[in-house]
């Protein structure tokens, strides 16, 4: 069977961009990245990509005089790659119907908190100054609202005493490495089916 083809958009340091190619590369998923967007030039994301001979495109916000503009861009971007999976994967813009209506349940995130507790961008800070005593990541469906859409996979981790915001993200990144190529294999083979708000896996 041919491997679904994923296009990534992201903003910044790429690590769970990483672990998706990582696992791709090593047959653990049906999924492979076809290409990398960034509305960020200095991306580290993008170097990353780059190494594994993945494409790569900087989509310049600046030249656009709108958001839909600057999605009509990526959507051409993504359809011109075949892309049958968008992955956020630490993209730092909200979405708007332009590219959520191409690509209708087919774009999934990852979030560094258990939704719907602590969405936004600071899910972790939130959680362990809230006083939570488990944390974790969460992948789901994008929706318009942000850190809203239906969820496929969560992992939780115990917030250990003396904990920091750098060591609880960094116990938090090592669980969304392993969970977020897990969800797009569960994708990619057809297994996710969304129900309203839930998502049923038929393993
Ligand atoms: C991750 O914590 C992810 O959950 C959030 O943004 C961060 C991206 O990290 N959405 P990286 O660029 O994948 O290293």
């Amino acid at each position: 069977m041919a491997k679904l083809r994923v296009g990534v958009l992201a903003s910044g340091g790429g690590t769970n961009l990483q672990s998706i190619i990582d696992t791709s590369k090593k047959g653990e998923i049906e999924a492979e990245v076809v290409v990398v967007i960034s509305d960020k030039k200095d991306a580290f994301a993008l170097e990353r990509a780059k190494k594994s001979g993945i494409k790569t495109v900087f989509v310049d916000p600046k030249l656009y005089s709108s958001r839909e503009l600057h999605e009509n861009a990526i959507v051409k971007i993504l359809e011109e790659n075949k892309v049958g999976l968008v992955c956020l994967a630490g993209y730092m813009r909200l979405l708007t119907d332009h590219l959520i209506g191409k690509f209708e349940n087919k774009i999934i995130n990852i979030h560094p908190a258990l939704l719907p507790s602590f969405p936004g961008t600071h899910g972790q800070a939130d959680a362990l100054n809230y006083g939570a005593k488990v944390a974790g990541c969460t992948v789901h469906f994008v929706e318009l609202e942000m850190d809203a859409g239906p969820i496929i996979a969560q992992a939780a981790i115990p917030v250990l005493e003396g904990d920091t915001v750098e060591s609880l993200s960094k116990r938090i990144l090592e669980q969304e490495h392993k969970l977020y190529p897990k969800a797009i294999d569960l994708f990619a083979k057809g297994k996710l089916k969304i129900k309203g708000r839930r998502v049923k896996i038929n393993d």
